[in-house]
């Protein structure tokens, strides 16, 4: 790949995927929204060539698996999360033959491809509903929920509440209400009708069959709906998950699921399943990612630390996904009422800001630009236990867009160079732009080509940091184990190969000051005793700092400061 302006990539160093079928626990993923991403026939609307021309950059960057959200043919009301046909690909992204080379291509680079399966809802456009509407007796009659008053349910919480006032809505044509999580256009499948639980897997075997290496399990926890519950997390909904899991380690083994489950710990952890029943590969940990923000303000790693003691351990085949940001709004929806209001405060003090229960900003933005909070929000983001995933355009700090409606205020194209349309399309007609690019000259400008160019670039720091947490599997593969210091503003934690019952394997000490201004600090480590450190990442200039035989490491961060230490088992030499 050339991108104008700047040396051409290096040649990649991994030629084709690993066969370790742990690789998701040392994987960094990168939300890709295809649309945005990069447009390769300049009719202004990102597609697979276009994604496929860019996978060397993620190379690059040290990506290893993509998630791409929904590119099925869509009405778009919900940015493609409104499925009208499951086993299409719309015409605007390219064709299956596209989406198959990109597939290809991006395994040559050792990339993986993550894509979004919605099983909780269609498009009311969907031939499914059409046919359930007109005809209550045919083979698709039962595939939604319909009742004939909308008293039904009654304990469910709207989740859309911008724009939804009920769970339920009337369809004039069947004469019944239907019931629908979300948007009023997207009714709820009935998995109470085995022929949906059956159409369903035909669809994940259909995307299975093309080498895909994961699924994104959109609103997984609304599955199934019972009278006098909440009607989420229901143990039917647990039994779906489970066998839509024991259906792809059958016929298609190694293909992992991610649980897009926003709920409490405890909730979350029950979507990895048992060791006896597996559900997901992976949950995004939705709790974890509000109080990363919280604590930034806060200055205190107190929220952080409680949230992950409040962790349930999963079972040995889960791995949490943990990021910063998505496509979605930044989700306030687990924290309490006061935390919420709090982050409103911090994070949301124009009212355009806010999108259902949650901030609809960019990472950049949020943390006022600040360079020190970017880096300290990614060390965490690859320091805490889980597989991180990136949202595109962050790692170049790219701005948001309140002023355009919902979500799409963190959508918009990326800005890849000072080309036309920011090199993100060759297209003529701004108004067949599929959003406009970002006008705030602040962050208007922002490219990878600029990022490149500048060795001391955001980008560039958040390739070495991902290229030192490769050098370093226990990030992903090691447990957490939270140390006590004498500052509360100091998140100390330690990742430790899990104990094989012979040599203590690799650990790191991980250190991180949420404070403004700099601390000294002393972490107990009583098990390390009288070890040597080495220095893995460093925001401090100082040297490694021993730990004393009374289990004691004194140190100094400055302000938003951040180290990753290698423990020397004592005795060992330090090199
Ligand atoms: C998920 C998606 C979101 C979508 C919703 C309804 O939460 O992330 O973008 O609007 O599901 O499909």
């Amino acid at each position: 790949m050339t991108i104008p302006g700047v040396p051409t990539l290096p040649a990649q160093p991994r030629p084709g995927i690993s066969t370790d079928p742990d690789w998701f626990r040392t994987a960094v993923f990168y939300e890709a929204l295809l649309r945005s991403f990069a447009d390769s026939n300049a009719d202004g609307v990102g597609d697979f060539r276009g994604l496929a021309s860019r996978l060397d950059y993620l190379a690059w960057l040290g990506v290893d698996a993509i998630w791409i959200p929904p590119f099925y043919p869509s009405p778009m009301r919900d940015g493609g999360y409104d499925i009208s046909d499951y086993t299409g690909v719309d015409p605007r992204y390219g064709t299956m033959e596209d989406f198959r080379t990109l597939v290809e291509q991006a395994h040559e680079r050792g990339i993986r491809i993550v894509i979004d399966l919605v099983l909780n809802h269609t498009s009311d456009a969907h031939p499914w509903f059409q046919a359930s509407r007109r005809d209550p007796d045919g083979p698709y009659g039962d595939f939604y929920v319909w009742a004939d008053d909308d008293a039904g349910y009654a304990d469910a919480r709207i989740i859309f509440v911008d724009t939804e006032r009920s769970n339920w809505s009337y369809d004039e044509v069947r004469g019944q209400y239907y019931w629908h999580r979300f948007f009023s256009h997207q009714p709820d499948l009935n998995y109470d009708n085995p022929a949906v639980v059956a159409a369903v897997h035909e669809v994940v075997r259909f995307w299975a069959r093309t080498g895909v290496d994961g699924f994104r399990l959109d609103a997984i926890p609304y599955l199934v709906e019972r009278e006098g519950t909440n009607c989420e997390n229901l143990p039917g909904t647990h039994r779906l998950v489970a066998d839509l899991r024991a259906m792809l380690d059958r016929e298609f083994p190694g293909t992992i699921t991610i649980a897009e489950a926003n709920q409490m710990p405890e909730e979350v952890v029950a979507y990895f399943g048992t060791d006896s029943a597996p559900e997901c590969t992976m949950c995004f940990h939705f709790p974890v990612m509000p109080r990363i923000f919280a604590a930034l303000r806060e200055g205190s790693a107190t929220a952080i630390r409680t949230v992950l003691e409040a962790t349930p351990p999963l079972p040995a085949h889960g791995q949490w996904g943990t990021f910063l940001r998505n496509h979605d709004e930044l989700t306030l929806e687990m924290v309490s009422d006061s935390e919420r209001a709090q982050m409103y405060h911090w994070y949301a003090p124009v009212d355009r800001m806010r999108a259902n229960v949650g901030i609809r900003r960019r990472l950049a933005p949020l943390l006022g630009d600040s360079r020190a909070e970017l880096e300290l929000a990614h060390v965490l983001l690859l320091s805490l236990p889980g597989s991180p995933c990136l949202y595109y355009g962050d790692e170049i700090g790219m701005g948001e867009n309140i002023w355009l409606p919902d979500r799409d205020a963190v959508r918009t194209p990326m800005q890849w160079d000072h080309s036309a349309n920011m090199g993100f399309s060759a297209c003529t007609d701004p108004a067949a732009l599929t959003l406009p690019l970002i006008a705030d000259p602040d962050y208007a400008p922002r490219c990878v080509a600029d990022a490149l160019a500048d060795p001391g670039s955001l980008l560039h720091f958040l390739r070495r940091v991902l290229r030192v947490r490769r050098e370093h599997p226990v990030l992903g593969r090691g447990t957490f184990t939270p140390r006590e210091t004498s500052d509360a503003a100091i998140l100390a934690h330690t990742r430790m190969q899990a104990p094989a019952g012979q040599e203590p394997g690799q650990t790191l000490l991980c250190l991180a000051n949420l404070a403004p201004a700099a601390r000294d600090v002393v972490v107990e480590l009583p098990d390390l005793a009288g070890c040597d450190t080495r220095i893995v990442l460093d925001a401090t200039g100082q040297a490694p700092s021993p730990i004393d035989a009374r289990g004691r490491l004194a140190t100094r961060l400055p302000a938003r400061g951040y180290r990753w230490l290698a423990i020397i088992p004592a005795g060992e030499e330090n090199q």
